[in-house]
C-alpha cells in the first residue's frame, strides 16, 4: 500500500517536471514553431494591408477608370433635373409584365418602399404614420409626372431625403418594384390596373423575360 502511494508521487513529480522543462524555455513574446510559414504568412497583397510598393502604401486600390462589376449595367442619365426628365420622358419598361414580375415587384416594393410609402403607394407607411418621416408623395400625386422611367430614375439615385437603392436592387429588381409601383398608381386614380393595360406585353413574356 505505501509502495504504491510513493511510487504514485513520484510518478507525478516526474510528470510535473517534465511539464515544467518543456514549457519553461517558452518565450511568449516570440511566435511559436511555424511548421508551414508560407500558410501564415502570404506571399501574394493580402486585401486592406499596408504596402510600401503599392500608390499610397495601401493594398486597397481604387478600380480602373470604367470598371463596371459583375451584374451592374451602366446608367446612362445624369442625377441632375435635366437627367431626371429625360428619364422619365424616355425610359420604358424592358421586362415582360407578367405575374412572375409583378409578385417579385410587389414583395420588394413592400420590402424597400412601404416603410415610407405605403403598402398602397399612397404615402401612408409606417414612418409617415409614426410621424418619423413627412413629405412623403402619394405615387398617384398629381403634381407629380410619376412614369415608369422617373420611378426607375428616382430608385436609382434617389431624391433629397429619399435614399438612392441602386446598391440594394438591381437593375431587373428595379424595373420589377417599377412595375408594382404603376399598379398601385392607377389603383389609387381609380383606374385600371397598368399592368391589365399592357396585355400585349403579357403575350411576349416568355421571349423577353431573362434580363437579367
Ligand atoms: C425613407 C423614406 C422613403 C423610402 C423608403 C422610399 N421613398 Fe420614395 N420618396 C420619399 C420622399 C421623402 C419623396 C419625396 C422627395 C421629394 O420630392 O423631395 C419620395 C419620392 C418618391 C417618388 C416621386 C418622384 C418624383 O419624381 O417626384 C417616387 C416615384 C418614389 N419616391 C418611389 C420610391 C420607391 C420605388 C421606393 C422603394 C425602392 C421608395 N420611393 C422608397 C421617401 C422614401
Amino acid at each position: 500500500m505505501k509502495i504504491t502511494n510513493m511510487k504514485n508521487i513520484v510518478n507525478i513529480a516526474v510528470t510535473i517536471l517534465i511539464m515544467l522543462s518543456v514549457t519553461s524555455c517558452f518565450d511568449k513574446k516570440k511566435p511559436n514553431y511555424r511548421y508551414m510559414p508560407n500558410m501564415y504568412t502570404s506571399v501574394a497583397v493580402e486585401t486592406y494591408s499596408e504596402y510600401e510598393i503599392l500608390p499610397n502604401g495601401q493594398a486597397a486600390l481604387t478600380p480602373v477608370k470604367g470598371t463596371i462589376s459583375r451584374g451592374w449595367m451602366p446608367y446612362e442619365y445624369e442625377n441632375t433635373q435635366e437627367g431626371k426628365t429625360l428619364a422619365t420622358k424616355e425610359l420604358k419598361i424592358p421586362l415582360a409584365v407578367n405575374e412572375e414580375n409583378l409578385a417579385k415587384g410587389k414583395e420588394l416594393f413592400n420590402i424597400y418602399c412601404a416603410i415610407c410609402h405605403g403598402n398602397k403607394g399612397d404615402g401612408q407607411g409606417t414612418l409617415v404614420k409614426r410621424e418619423k418621416f413627412l413629405g412623403i408623395p402619394s405615387l398617384a400625386d398629381k403634381g407629380r409626372n410619376i412614369t415608369e422611367g422617373d420611378i426607375y430614375h428616382v430608385m436609382m439615385y434617389g431624391l433629397n431625403s429619399m435614399g438612392s437603392y441602386a446598391s440594394q436592387t438591381n437593375e431587373k429588381e428595379r424595373w420589377q418594384i417599377t412595375m408594382h409601383a404603376l399598379d398601385l398608381k392607377s389603383k389609387l386614380n381609380g383606374e385600371p390596373l397598368w399592368s391589365s393595360t399592357q396585355k400585349d406585353s403579357m403575350e411576349k413574356e416568355t421571349t423577353s423575360n431573362e434580363a437579367n
